[in-house]
């Protein structure tokens, strides 16, 4: 199973088992992760979900909705950012990290 490392605003640090074909949200809000709010719960509209990938090239392309939501981030967009309701883990992730954002509202 997947390992995935979130990075919170603080520096802590917290490893999750991830699951093949759940997205990286699902993950994070199943184990109350402080920082993930996904008010919309996963329908790419909130862009509470907000993450910075730690490696981006494992990552499928951001779509088209997802681009677009992700111009409405509270926190700044950089090229590291991904909406996490938007990205299905993968088998091959072991070791991803994915930086919190210092606010989502
Ligand atoms: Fe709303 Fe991801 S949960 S955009």
């Amino acid at each position: 199973m997947p390992t995935l490392t979130f990075v919170l605003p603080d520096g802590t640090r917290r490893t999750l088992e991830g699951k093949a074909g759940l997205s990286v949200m699902e993950v994070a809000m199943a184990e109350d992760l402080p920082g993930i709010i996904a008010e919309c719960g996963g329908n790419a509209m909130c862009a509470t979900c907000h993450v910075y990938a730690g490696a981006t090239d494992r990552l499928p392309p951001v779509s088209e909705v997802e681009d677009e939501m992700l111009d409405s981030t509270a926190a700044p967009r950089t090229p590291a950012s991904r909406l996490s309701c938007q990205v299905q883990i993968a088998d091959n992730w072991d070791g991803m990290t994915f930086d919190v954002p210092e606010t989502q509202l």
